[in-house]
Order: structure tokens, then C-alpha cells, then sequence
């Protein structure tokens, strides 16, 4: 019933970026700030950003859930980051997140656990470890 795109996000349009970052905890957050970082014009930026995925979630056109699901440097894990638009949530579209990222990692990715996701992923401790 949802579509799900799994593309790298140097590759990302600049309209699904604008959908991405309206769904997210704003431009001072972590995942804004990365695709800010990914899309930049330097060399070096890019470099740092050629592995890391975004998996995208639509309802028909619109963008209900996303991750940024990006390589540690040196190391086989990754981080896995998650933003659901609020009234898509307890759907399951975040456990889904959370499978496609530990999928695509050989071991366990990491996530960032704070007072408002804890109970989320305190449910996946077979899919995710904390950072
Ligand atoms: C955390 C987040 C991604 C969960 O997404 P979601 O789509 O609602 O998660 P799911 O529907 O897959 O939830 C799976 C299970 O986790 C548990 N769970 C999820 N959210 C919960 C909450 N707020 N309180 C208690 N349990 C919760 C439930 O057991 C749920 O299953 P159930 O609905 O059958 O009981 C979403 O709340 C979100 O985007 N939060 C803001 C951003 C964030 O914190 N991202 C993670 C760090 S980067």
C-alpha cells in the first residue's frame, strides 16, 4: 500500500530534498544537515556522502517516512536515521525504516535513542544498537 524508493542521496532531486527536510525536526537537525552537507557543491562533501542511501516512503504522491542510512568511515556499520510524519505513525512504517537499514548492514546499524523514540526502538534490539 506505501511505494518505497531506495535511492543515494547525492542523487536526490532537489523537490524530494525540499519533501525530506519539511518532514524532519527542521534545518537544524542532524538529518537536514546532512543533506545539506551531501548535496554541497565541494568535493570533499560529496566523497564523504557517495554511500549513503535515503529510503523513501509515499502514500501515492505524497512522502509519509524517510531515512538516511549512512556508512560509518572505516567501518562495516551504519547509521541509521528516521523521521515519520505524525499521522502516519504506529503504522509500522518506522519498524520498516529500521529493517531496510539493518538489510542493507552487516552488523547491527546505529541509532540515536533519545526520551521520545526510546520505546520505539527499545522494541528492536535485534535491528539496532545505540550509537
Ligand atoms: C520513532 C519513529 C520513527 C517511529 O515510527 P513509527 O512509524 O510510528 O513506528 P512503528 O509504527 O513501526 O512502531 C513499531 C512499534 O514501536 C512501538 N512504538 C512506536 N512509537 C512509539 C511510541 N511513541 N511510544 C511507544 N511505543 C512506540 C510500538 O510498539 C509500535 O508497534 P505498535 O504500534 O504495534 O504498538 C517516529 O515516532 C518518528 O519519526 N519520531 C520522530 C523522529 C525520531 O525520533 N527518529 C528516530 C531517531 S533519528
Amino acid at each position: 500500500m506505501y511505494d518505497v524508493k531506495l535511492l543515494r542521496v547525492i542523487d536526490l532531486s532537489l523537490s524530494i530534498i525540499a519533501d525530506c527536510k519539511r518532514l524532519s525536526f527542521g534545518d537544524e537537525g542532524y538529518m537536514c544537515e546532512d543533506l545539506d552537507a551531501a548535496i554541497a557543491k565541494e568535493r570533499t562533501a560529496r566523497r564523504r556522502y557517495r554511500h549513503t542511501m535515503a529510503c523513501l516512503v509515499y502514500d501515492k504522491d505524497t512522502l509519509v517516512g524517510w531515512s538516511l542510512i549512512e556508512p560509518v568511515p572505516r567501518s562495516p556499520r551504519y547509521v541509521v536515521q528516521m523521521f515519520v510524519d505524525p499521522n502516519y505513525r504506529r503504522r509500522g512504517i518506522g519498524r520498516y525504516l529500521l529493517q531496510q537499514a539493518n538489510y542493507m548492514s552487516k552488523r547491527k546499524p546505529f541509532v540515536y535513542i533519545d526520551d521520545e523514540n526510546e520505546d520505539f526502538f527499545k522494541k528492536f534490539p535485534e535491528l539496532c544498537v545505540e550509537v
